[in-house]
């Protein structure tokens, strides 16, 4: 009997499962004009009318992969073996593109744009007949735009990662994309290197296709995406060139048929336990700054309660087992061969620290997922027992700069320490005069003039680098000191901004700032020359300004708004502008929360 089937086997053409909604197009007796105008469109690339009236799930490949999104462009390949995986289950795929996003070439900001790719996927997903969808996700931000969308409309789906590229070197030394940079652009400031060694340097540290070996935020969004369940177990950390990572392609092929067929939607998934486990994960693995942003907007378009203050009670005590760059030595193809994520996990749920029943897109929880998953190489994945850094989460901080701002504690260097953090009556706090750059440009343009006077005791500010400022945040907060002061050996200065900082960066700035100065935020009210004072103990950040100073200062607010906002460049620049919330709660489209599993029959 064909009805009689394994319980995890597909069962598509089983009469008691949920009417797909494909059939709204391809089948519907009681509208035969429409269905026909459906049809003859897709029927006229290949697509067999019995294929299209079979039943079968028509499962969409939102292919983020693209010659301007080289990151993800492994993916067209992918794509071939997650075809084959969907037929193989029973379905019929449908490749279709996403709006590209890719970080380092679009200007002024991926940022941006991360926003739009979101709007346009969640058109696709709602407005075309797809029952399920694999979203190939790499490059940063290419990954929450794709959740979020998901998220949004609520229909089958599983995340499949491209991988991070091979490992990067140079003469006999790991090198890291993005963190490379950091360094060569500190080597080029002193002299040590001239133009032409430093981009043969950056250059070293991308030998194959894939997305940043680091664990910037690409790396962090795809590891955040297996620990929220969204993708196969031990998915995400494989290197794009790997045959695994073909055989993981073929694989979320055949799970979505099987996801349609059961009716697992991102909802069933992405619950409140889901999102504090990879908060937890987030430390483990010392994520990158953006992935509050990025989470935090995920819970949002899915409905589920979660705040920046979550971060530091469920993130904050957690240690640091990963020894990728930036905080760490090794690279995307050691943290694979070392356990990936399923190591990190089974260290994390073995101590409590997890949520093991959370449901995942293979229908198994956590706990069944990661049973039995082990570290590999105790150099590259630390046990918890011994790890790297203890309290390797984010610290939220607030005060009279901000309501909120994040730091990350993984990355504090020893020598910032030092300098900074070591007054033995208050080792966690310092303070400062800062001086203030209004935006990138400024910064760029005058972070040398010696007329600035900065030394090692100034604390650098940027505001104007927010959603709004910059239109879709600029990663500028991690600003490197002048040229003069790093040839004395000061690498580092405590930096604040209203802005994001690279994944990649080792800085440890307060950054994502919110609200940011051209809405109004505290920092609008600074000025160069002020002192600040932060106390990472007390988790404060305060202008050492007085109240009447505060307040007459308020009165020139609109003009340092304007001053910080410069005009809008693009049509979406402007509308976004207009509709954007700030980093704390996700930065999204705030008009767009009020709809949620929209495709819900
Ligand atoms: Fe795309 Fe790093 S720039 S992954
Ligand atoms: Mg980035």
């Amino acid at each position: 009997d064909e009805h009689v089937r394994p319980a995890r086997e597909p069962r598509v053409s089983d009469p008691t499962t949920p009417r797909l909604r494909s059939r709204a197009w391809f089948d519907n007796r009681d509208n035969p004009d429409m269905t026909a105008l459906y049809l003859e469109r897709y029927l006229n690339y290949g697509i067999s009318l019995e294929e299209l009236q079979s039943g079968k799930p028509i499962i969409g490949i939102a292919q983020s992969g693209s010659d301007l999104v080289p990151c993800n462009r492994h993916h067209l390949v992918l794509a071939e073996r997650v075809k084959a995986g969907i037929v193989e289950a029973g379905g019929i795929p449908i490749e279709f593109p996403t709006h590209p996003l890719q970080e380092t070439g679009k200007r002024p900001t991926a940022g941006l744009d991360r926003n739009l790719a979101y709007l346009g996927l969640v058109e696709v997903l709602y407005g075309y007949p797809l029952d399920g969808v694999v979203l190939t996700i790499g490059c940063d931000k290419t990954t929450p735009a794709a959740l979020m969308a998901a998220a949004t409309v609520n229909i089958p789906a599983i995340a499949l990662s491209v991988g991070p590229m091979l490992n990067g070197w140079f003469k006999g030394e790991r090198t890291g994309s993005g963190t490379i940079v950091w360094r060569a652009r500190q080597m080029l400031a002193a002299g040590e290197i001239d133009y032409a060694g430093f981009i043969k340097l950056v250059a070293s540290s991308a030998p194959s296709t894939g997305y940043c070996n680091t664990m910037g935020t690409a790396t962090t969004m795809n590891s955040l995406t297996e620990a929220l369940g969204m993708s196969l177990p031990g998915s995400a950390a494989i290197p794009a060139p790997y045959r695994d990572r073909q055989e993981v392609a073929w694989q979320s092929g055949k799970q979505i048929v099987e996801m349609v067929a059961a009716d697992r939607k991102p909802s069933d998934v992405l619950t409140r336990e889901a999102f504090l486990n990879a908060i937890r994960v987030n430390s483990a693995i010392g994520g990158s700054t953006n992935a509050p942003i990025h989470l935090n907007a995920i819970a949002r378009h899915i409905g589920v309660e979660l705040s920046l203050a979550d971060w530091e009670s469920h993130g904050a005590d957690v240690p640091l087992l990963v020894n990728l760059q930036p905080a760490g030595e090794y690279l995307g193809e050691d943290y694979y061969r070392a356990g990936g994520v399923p190591a990190v996990m089974g260290e994390l749920y073995r101590a409590g620290m997890l949520h093991g029943d959370a449901l995942t897109v293979n229908g198994r929880t956590v706990a069944d997922n990661i049973a039995g998953a082990r570290i590999e190489d105790e150099k590259v994945i630390f046990p918890l027992a011994a790890p790297i850094k203890e309290r390797a989460g984010l610290t939220v901080l607030s005060g009279n700069l901000f309501d909120g701002a994040v730091m990350k504690l993984s990355v504090i260097s020893d020598e910032f320490r030092d300098r900074y953090l070591s007054d033995p009556a208050n080792p966690g706090a310092f303070e400062g005069k800062v001086v203030v750059f209004d935006g990138p440009e400024h910064y760029h343009h005058a972070i040398d003039d010696p007329a600035l006077g900065i030394d090692e005791n100034t604390i650098l500010v940027i505001r104007g680098a927010g959603p709004v400022g910059y239109p879709g945040g600029a990663e500028v907060v991690n600003m490197r000191p002048p040229a003069a002061l790093i040839r004395e050996g000061v690498h580092a200065l405590p930096c604040i901004g209203d802005g994001r900082q690279s994944g990649t960066s080792g800085s440890p700035s307060i950054l994502n700032a919110a609200p940011e100065a051209s809405v109004g935020g505290g920092l609008a009210l600074l000025r160069t020359g002020d002192r600040v004072r932060i106390d990472l103990n007390a988790r404060t950040a305060d202008m050492l300004v007085d109240a009447g100073e505060i307040e007459r200062r308020r009165g020139e607010l609109a003009d340092v708004e304007r001053a910080v906002t410069p005009e809008s460049q693009t049509p979406w620049q402007e509308i976004q502008r207009g509709i954007v919330g700030q980093f704390d709660t996700g930065a999204v489209l705030e008009p767009a929360i009020k709809y949620q599993r929209i495709a819900q029959t």
